[in-house]
Parts: structure tokens; C-alpha cells; sequence
């Protein structure tokens, strides 16, 4: 008998993720797009940038792209451009990561929470009604997981009080919502290009996407001391710079991320099958007219945490996002809230367990942290 190419012993780890194994594929073309970047001795604002922006633009159905230094520099700056200030209340959900938070709070202004639906993990709709105040002056709608929120109601809701809305699109890059993808639903789409997101930089990166030609002109001027002309600031802004190394890199993904997201979504329909099989475990859903990217395949479980120990001594990986929701967090203590303020959030974080779903994951893995998640709930 001809051995399997990739035998998987009961023991051997599948790694949350896995890098190196994009790196042993593509690490010719990075080298050789990091060597142009090089060659060319221009590390700023240069070619590699303008290009990046035109081509995430494109993907993402929209006009204009603003290369910046992270994601939470891309949700900074697009609220501040979208007129946000010191004192005003930002709506989010308190289910996400801190960036999309402190980003808020950066700018002295305050976040405000609207709790989530339990079954997507995003931001209710219906919930904007009940915490908006007159001073509300933005929302920020984030698309966990690679999933989209539910983008109509949360813009109509938007519309008819004249508040513009900021989608979160750190973990959702190429996902859609109705057709169209998102980043090009509100008035700005913030990118994060953080090494473990689905388009991953060598390092820290991020882009803001919008069909604002005004909007794009400011944030140009923001993320570079606010300058209008040579050496001369017009307002208040800072560096948030994107390198022309870390563009480059993103160039030569990008190339592959169509390929890369076929793979996930085939792997999030396997685990699906599977745990179709098994009582006790929901699967993550796409409903009807959405595209789920995968950027994290998320299951959920009663005994969540007992279930983590079962396959991190069985060296399967895995990871909570998030454990503890923002209202919770000490850094939002001072906002006065407690326990019980937003319950879909706070049992999503006491249930929610990420599995692994990289491109490169092989079945015969996924099997595997099937069979464990399995085996831990016949315990
Ligand atoms: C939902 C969300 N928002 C914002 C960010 C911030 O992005 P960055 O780490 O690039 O600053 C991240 C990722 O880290 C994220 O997952």
C-alpha cells in the first residue's frame, strides 16, 4: 500500500495556524518583492503603497484606499475624519477586540455599547435604538469572525439620523453582504493587515476603503501630520504611515487570497459535516446572502472551557476570542457597567471556542479535531 503523503498520527499537533507552511509556498515571490523594494531604496509613501490601494480598493468594490500603519490606526482616523471628536458617544458592540474600542477612546471620545445577536456575534440592530443618545455621532459595526453584520437595517437606522457608519473590516477582508463586499456598505471600511489576518503583512499594517473622494483626501492628510502641502500642517494628525516593505508583501498575497479563501471556506464545509454529527456543538452560520470569510471558525459549547484543556493536551489548537467583552474590561471600568448590561456578548464569551482553519490545514486535521471535539462531549 502506497503511504498516505501527510500520515496523521492521533498525536501529531495541529497548530492553530500555520505561517510558515504560506511562507514555504510563497516565500519566492515575497523575496523577490521585498528585493524590488530594496533595489528601488524608496520606503515611504512610493509605488508599492499607490498600488496596494488601488488593488484592496478593487477587491473591496470601492473608489479609494488609504494605506495606514494598522487597523486601529485605520478605525482612529476614519472616525476622526468622519467628524468624530472629544466627548461624542460611538456605538459598537462590546463582542469584539479592544482595538475597535480603543480607537474610539483615543480620540476622548466615548464608546457606547449595543449588544449583539447570539447566533452571529454581531452587532443587533434593533439594540442601536435603545443606547443611542443625542450625542451619539458615529456607529462602528465590526464583521467578526469573516462575517458580515447586517449591514441594511444598521444603515437605515444611520441614515435617518445623519450618523455615519465605520465598518470594522479587520477580520472580514473579500467577505460580502448581499451582494456587494464589506468595507463598501458604510462610509469607510477599516482594514487590518495584522500577520494572522486573512491578508497578513510582515508586520503591522492597515488601509482604510471608501467611495469618499473628500473622505480619502482627509485621511490622506491625517495620516501624515496632517499636511496639505510640503511642510506645511493644517491640522492635527500623525504618522500613520504604510511602509512600502509591508506593501510590497501585501501585493503578493493579495494574489493568492482568492485561493486561500475558497480553501477556508471549504474547510469551515467539512467541519460543518461533521459536527453536523455531533449533538452539542453550533457551527458558525452564514445566513442567507452572505459570503463568511473564515477568518476564525468559531463553535460553540457548553463546557467551553473544559473543552480547550480536552484539545490543548491533545495538541490541537485553538483560542477564545474573546473571553471577556468590552464592558467588562478593566480599561472601560469607569463607564460603570456590570455584569448582566449585555448577555448575548457576555455568554458568546464564556461559550465561543475558535478551531483551526487556515488555508493550508489538510482533511485528514480537521478530522481529527472533529473526532476530539466529539470524544469530549461523549465524556
Ligand atoms: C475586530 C478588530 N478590530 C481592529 C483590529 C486592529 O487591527 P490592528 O491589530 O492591525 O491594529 C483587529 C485586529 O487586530 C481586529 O480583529
Amino acid at each position: 500500500m502506497t503511504p498516505h503523503p501527510h500520515p496523521t498520527s492521533s498525536l501529531e499537533p495541529v497548530p492553530q495556524l500555520d505561517l510558515a507552511a504560506q511562507y514555504a509556498a510563497i516565500g519566492g515571490e515575497i523575496r523577490a518583492a521585498v528585493e524590488r523594494v530594496m533595489v528601488s531604496q524608496q520606503f515611504v509613501l512610493g509605488r508599492e503603497g499607490a498600488a496596494l490601494e488601488e488593488e484592496i480598493a478593487k477587491l473591496c468594490g470601492v473608489a479609494q484606499g488609504v494605506g495606514v500603519a494598522s487597523g486601529t490606526d485605520a478605525l482612529m482616523l476614519a472616525l476622526r475624519a468622519c467628524g468624530v471628536q472629544a466627548g461624542d458617544e460611538v456605538l459598537l458592540p462590546p463582542f469584539t477586540f479592544v482595538a475597535t474600542g480603543s480607537a474610539i477612546s483615543a480620540l476622548g471620545a466615548k464608546p457606547v455599547f449595543a449588544d449583539i445577536r447570539p447566533e452571529t456575534y454581531n452587532i443587533d440592530p434593533t439594540e442601536l435604538e435603545r443606547r443611542v443618545t443625542p450625542r451619539t455621532r458615529a456607529i462602528v459595526a465590526v464583521h467578526l469572525y469573516g462575517l458580515a453584520a447586517d449591514m441594511d437595517p444598521i444603515l437605515a437606522f444611520a441614515r435617518a439620523r445623519k450618523l455615519p457608519v465605520i465598518e470594522d473590516n479587520a477580520q472580514a477582508i473579500g467577505a460580502s453582504y448581499k451582494g456587494r463586499r464589506t468595507g463598501s456598505h458604510g462610509d469607510a471600511g477599516c482594514l487590518s493587515f495584522y500577520p494572522t489576518k486573512n491578508l497578513g503583512a510582515y508586520g503591522d499594517a492597515g488601509m482604510v476603503v471608501t467611495n469618499s473622494a473628500d473622505l480619502a483626501v482627509h485621511l490622506r492628510t491625517l495620516r501624515n501630520h496632517g499636511q496639505t502641502g510640503k511642510y506645511v500642517s493644517s491640522e492635527p494628525g500623525w504618522n500613520s504611515r504604510l511602509d512600502e516593505m509591508q506593501a510590497a508583501i501585501l501585493r503578493v498575497k493579495l494574489r493568492h487570497l482568492a485561493k486561500w479563501q475558497r480553501a477556508r471556506q471549504s474547510h469551515a464545509a467539512e467541519y460543518n459535516r461533521l459536527f453536523s454529527q455531533i449533538p452539542g456543538v453550533m457551527p458558525p452560520i452564514a445566513p442567507e446572502g452572505y459570503e463568511h470569510v473564515y477568518h476564525q471558525y468559531t463553535i460553540r459549547v457548553e463546557y467551553r472551557d473544559a473543552l480547550q484543556k480536552f484539545l490543548t493536551d491533545r495538541k490541537i489548537g485553538n483560542s477564545v476570542y474573546y473571553p471577556e467583552p468590552l464592558h467588562l474590561q478593566p480599561l472601560y471600568a469607569s463607564l460603570g457597567h456590570k455584569k448582566g448590561d449585555f448577555p448575548h456578548s457576555e455568554k458568546a464569551a464564556q461559550e465561543v471556542l475558535s478551531l483551526p482553519i487556515y488555508p493550508e490545514l489538510r482533511k485528514e486535521q480537521i478530522a481529527r479535531v472533529a473526532e476530539a471535539v466529539a470524544k469530549f462531549l461523549k465524556c
